[in-house]
């Protein structure tokens, strides 16, 4: 049921500040500000993760690196499920293997679920469909308690992984001893924080649906971004090509000027992501570059960051937040530009051409 909505994807946006809420209330325990360890898994004991799955939910597993790189200082391996177990990587017989997948259905990942465990991993799987494959043949499977998603673009699910990982991450610093009391406390208080800021921010939708008129006019656009922003400028690309059928790349911003940056003039929106964090200047360098090359910018960024901003064709400015949670809160504007985008062009939004909600053949 779409209740007062055009379409499922419009729905599904709506419904993330509540749908991460209730995901993060499963994985924390919010009154004593920790993390709830789930049953079965040692991380003091893990010295390596391998991370895989397709899709949207890859560039899930693409922030989970990050996170739990620097808040457990675990060594992560993620590929994309297609290309992880035909790379024959060295598993030696342990470690912690994490799948990722909405439907739990999806071939690939299911795949590579069963090479790891022919390797002899413990399986853990971040799945929204408890009765799914993946969540039957996982040691350990965490639950994104998104509800049914039913648009083919992929929106709550990925933003209630992002919740549940992030969850995890913080168990794990805790139990390597990278964490303490306090640390654990401020990034769940960070968490806790999230879901008023989503709602803050899907309040910037009539800003985002005028800029969709623009997008709506283009044949090419770029999503740049930095450290956890890079996977959300590449969900942003993902995002607008599906339903919207415009040529989109997101690129590490870092790289623009290893190629990219040939594809840029005034007829191509360059998205930058960029909060106010320790890599904004890198990255608001890397904008000026578009612009010198007459590149009309959508800045995407907080208080501060709109200030320390030059020109740009629009600024989203977002609430401020916590540098672990941007990631999540980044990720909205960019299915809000998608789907207005594609609503402006007459696509089928739920149903875009040539995909299916659910890919369960290899
Ligand atoms: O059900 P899964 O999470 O395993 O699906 C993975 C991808 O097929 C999926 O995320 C796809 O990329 C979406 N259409 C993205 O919006």
């Amino acid at each position: 049921d779409k209740g007062n909505y055009r379409h499922f994807m419009a729905k599904e946006i709506a419904e993330q500040p509540e749908v991460v809420g209730h995901t993060l209330s499963h994985h924390l325990d919010m009154s004593a500000g920790r993390a709830r360890v789930p049953e079965g898994l040692d991380f003091a004991a893990l010295d390596r993760l391998a991370i895989s799955a397709c899709g949207t939910a890859f560039y899930a597993g693409l922030v989970a690196r990050y996170w739990f790189e620097k808040y457990a200082r675990m060594p992560v391996d993620i590929d994309i499920a297609s290309e992880f177990r035909y790379r024959e990587p060295p598993l030696n017989g342990g470690g912690l293997g994490i799948l990722i997948s909405q439907s739990g259905e999806t071939a690939d990942t299911l795949a590579t679920l069963r090479h790891c465990r022919q390797q002899g991993m413990q399986i853990a799987s971040v799945v929204n469909v408890p009765t799914s494959t993946i969540a039957r043949e996982s040691d350990v499977a965490l639950p994104t308690l998104a509800g049914p998603e039913i648009g083919v673009a992929s929106t709550k699910a990925f933003t209630c992984q992002l919740a549940t990982l992030a969850s995890l991450v913080i168990a794990a610093g805790r139990a390597r001893g990278v964490l303490g009391a306090d640390d654990e406390a401020e990034l769940v208080g960070a968490l806790i924080e999230l879901p008023r800021l989503m709602a803050e921010t899907l309040k910037l939708e009539p800003q985002i649906e005028e800029l969709a008129r623009t997008f709506a006019k283009v044949q090419d656009a770029l999503y740049l971004g930095r450290g956890t922003s890079y996977p959300i400028a590449m969900e942003g690309a993902l995002k607008l090509k599906e339903i919207s059928y415009i040529h989109a790349e997101g690129y590490a911003a870092g790289e623009l000027k290893h190629g990219p940056i040939a594809l840029v003039d005034e007829k191509v929106p360059v998205v930058v992501l960029a909060p106010f964090d320790n890599l904004f200047e890198k990255t608001v360098s890397n904008m000026q570059e578009v612009a010198a090359r007459g590149g009309k910018i959508v800045l995407v960024t907080d208080a501060a960051g709109a200030e320390h901003a030059g020109e740009t064709l629009k600024t989203l400015v977002l609430p401020s937040a916590h540098p672990f949670v941007t990631p999540i809160l980044y990720a909205l504007p960019m299915q809000l530009l998608a789907y207005h985008t594609a609503v402006f062009m007459g696509t089928d939004v739920d149903q875009p051409r040539n995909l299916a909600k659910s890919v369960t053949v290899e």
